[in-house]
């Protein structure tokens, strides 16, 4: 047997005889030839077997051998502009083959199947190579988010998933027993966040998050992956240019090294091209007015091209108006100053307007809506506790981060990037129930 490569690192095996361990993704051949696609977890190549250069019996393997059976390949690696793969113009030229496995009917053939079929056999659809792209593209963006934090003063502390108390609002609350105790699935790490900068600055915590929300849509999990940094002597302003170097970086850096995957996913990447900060700035009372002066004239939004909604001051965007606002901008654009009302509890309100808060979302462009919530935080110790009794909460689960305003409080601010949806908007996805391995989503636990 040849050396064992990974079809990764093709290119630097032209000319020589090498040896792949993977699996048959697609065939096709007549007469003396036989095309397979295998694939081994790196990229995919064509392999050629020409009868005359094999022995009878591994023409026949391979000519029986059903699709995603498991197999051992040897050839010599032949450079072919023209050849179909990833990383394309390589082709194997086969002398040798052993069937590892033959698999019996794969249930997903290379045809159309309803999303319910694809969904029911996530553990099998995993292996297609859109898949396959987008979650190589998740795995680099979740390694440009750590990369840029862990390379501009950020501290990862890792924060609980077991919590004892809501921090994004009690409806959406996963409840568990912990001995006898209530205890509640983790909507975010923030609050503990808060009292890391104390100790260390400029902290971020990256891990799932749990909500139970009731919303069928594009742009919801049960469970998804948020990125959070959280900065001591920040005000809102200052986040901001934070956010937008931030997201200009993660974008930047995937389309330099995912290029291949995007081509993959045929994904256009003309809108992401120009996401390099500065972003756009515009307060939730012009976008109100923004957007009612539009629903008056009879605007309609994609998908659907449905009427856009007017909406009175003081409500929350639906996704109809997040599309909208997004859209009159050619980058991505932070909507600030919501209503205290649609808001946390721990944001920070306006002095001298109560009303709004120092709040800021950021809304991708092409109708991908909300990837950022952000703020700066209350803190004064007063402040909060009026907060935190506004909105019905026990005064004393949250002592200890009342503390955090009694001993040396500072000004301070954070945001959450949600993975999924960064995923779903980089790699132009409809749905987010693609952006991660297996989606937990309203209605589907399994597999
Ligand atoms: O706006 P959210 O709820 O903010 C927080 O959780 C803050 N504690 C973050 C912080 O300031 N440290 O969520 C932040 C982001 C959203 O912008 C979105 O990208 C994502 O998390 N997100 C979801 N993604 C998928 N499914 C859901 N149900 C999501 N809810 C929020
Ligand atoms: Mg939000």
């Amino acid at each position: 047997m040849a050396e064992i490569v990974r079809i990764a690192n093709i290119a630097a095996h032209v000319g020589e005889q090498v040896t792949l361990e993977g699996w048959l993704q697609l065939k096709t051949g007549k007469g003396k030839l036989q095309f397979l696609r295998v694939r081994d977890g790196t990229g995919f190549i064509q392999a050629v077997i020409f009868k005359p250069n094999v022995s009878e019996e591994v023409f026949e393997a391979a000519k029986r051998m059903p699709l995603e059976s498991s197999l051992i390949i040897t050839g010599n690696v032949k450079a072919d502009e023209r050849a179909p793969g990833v990383p394309g113009g390589f082709e194997l030229d086969v002398t040798d083959l052993t069937v590892v496995q033959e698999s019996e009917e794969y249930p997903i053939a290379p045809k159309e199947h309803g999303v319910e079929f694809l969904m029911d056999n996530r553990h099998l659809w995993l292996r297609s190579s859109r898949q396959w792209a987008i979650l190589r593209v998740r795995a680099r963006i979740i390694r440009a988010m750590r990369d840029w934090l862990d390379d501009n003063g950020f501290i990862l502390v890792d924060t609980p998933i077991l919590t004892p108390s809501a921090a994004e609002g009690t409806t959406t609350l996963f409840k568990t027993d912990f001995h006898g105790e209530d205890a509640f699935l983790a909507q975010t790490g923030q609050l503990y966040n808060e009292a890391n900068i104390f100790a260390f600055g400029r902290v971020y915590c990256f891990g799932p998050t749990f909500r139970a929300e009731k919303s069928k849509t594009r742009r919801h999990l049960q469970e998804f992956w948020m990125v959070e940094p959280e900065i001591a002597y920040c005000k809102l302003e200052q986040l901001l240019e934070i956010e937008e170097q931030y997201v200009s970086y993660i974008v930047q850096t995937i389309l330099k090294e995912c290029a291949a995957e995007l081509k993959l996913l045929e994904r256009d990447t003309t809108h992401l091209e120009r996401v390099v900060a500065p972003f756009y700035r515009i307060s939730y009372d012009d976008a109100v007015q923004m957007i009612n002066k539009a629903a008056g004239e009879g605007v309609t939004v994609p998908p659907n091209d449905d009427p856009l909604p007017p909406i009175e001051w003081g409500g929350d965007f639906g996704s109809p108006h997040e599309t909208f606002v997004a859209s009159q901008f050619d980058k991505p654009v932070f909507v600030h100053h919501y209503p205290s009302a649609v808001k946390a509890f721990y944001m920070e309100p306006e002095p001298g307007r109560h009303e709004v808060c120092r709040s800021a979302d950021l809304l991708a462009p092409e109708g991908y809506g909300e990837i950022i919530g952000g703020s700066e935080r209350m803190s004064d110790p007063e402040l909060l506790l009026a907060a935190i009794d506004r909105h019905g909460l026990p005064r004393e689960a949250y002592q200890w981060y009342i503390d955090l305003r009694r001993y040396g409080s500072v000004p301070h601010s954070g945001f959450g990037l949600g993975v999924e949806r960064t995923v779903a908007w980089i790699c132009g996805l409809d749905h987010i129930r693609e952006t991660i391995a297996f989606p937990r989503m309203l209605g589907r636990l399994r597999p």
